[in-house]
């Protein structure tokens, strides 16, 4: 039968295609290009996140809100230099690459302090949502690095980008915990 023969074709060339590739050193794919690219790329935005966080803190209201970015802040500082023993692992040098996705997150952030009153609440409830979206941006580009980092056997660089993750989910439940505890309540008040 004609789709016999197809299946044993395709299995014939993928048997090859697997041939070619163990001949290939890893650091030579496009998937190892790929996966360092978004290290690179998430270099780029904890750096920049840091910056962005020092501002954010100082015009944050509440005190328990500039805590929480203050501890965000050295959270951040500590996955810049986890992300350099990430590249370590893998032999290669440390570099950032210009993440527009982080540079827009934080360019949000710095729009809801030009349109929220100083002192407010109001202010510190959209600051938490801007925080929370770049949490959750963290969250999937580590999440999807661990995940490569598992496929392509990279076990230690696996163990710290786990790491890094479960800190960005914790901060994630931490500023969801401030917003309903205290934050949104008072805003809502706020006329
Ligand atoms: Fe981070
Ligand atoms: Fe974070």
């Amino acid at each position: 039968m004609p789709q016999t023969k197809e299946t044993k074709k395709k299995s014939t060339s993928g048997a090859k295609k697997t041939k070619a590739s163990e001949s290939k050193k890893m650091e030579e794919t496009p998937l190892h290009e790929f996966f360092l690219d978004g290290l690179k790329d998430m270099y780029y935005a904890e750096n920049a996140l840091v910056e962005a966080l020092k501002k954010m803190e100082k015009e944050a209201t509440s005190k328990e809100l500039k805590k929480a970015f203050k501890d965000h802040r050295s959270q951040t500082e500590k996955h810049y230099s986890t992300l350099e023993k990430v590249f370590k692992s893998l032999g290669e040098e440390p570099e950032e690459k210009k993440c527009k996705a982080m540079d827009g997150l934080i360019k949000e952030a710095e729009e809801i302090i030009k349109d929220t009153d100083a002192g407010t609440m109001t202010r510190d409830a959209a600051l938490i949502i801007a925080a929370q979206k770049v949490e959750h941006y963290e969250i999937a580009s580590y999440g999807g690095l661990a995940q490569l980092a598992k496929t392509m056997e990279h076990t230690k660089a696996k163990e710290l980008l786990g790491q890094i993750l479960e800190e960005e989910k914790q901060t994630d439940m931490l500023l969801t915990e401030i917003a309903e505890n205290a934050i949104n309540n008072e805003a809502e008040e706020e006329e």
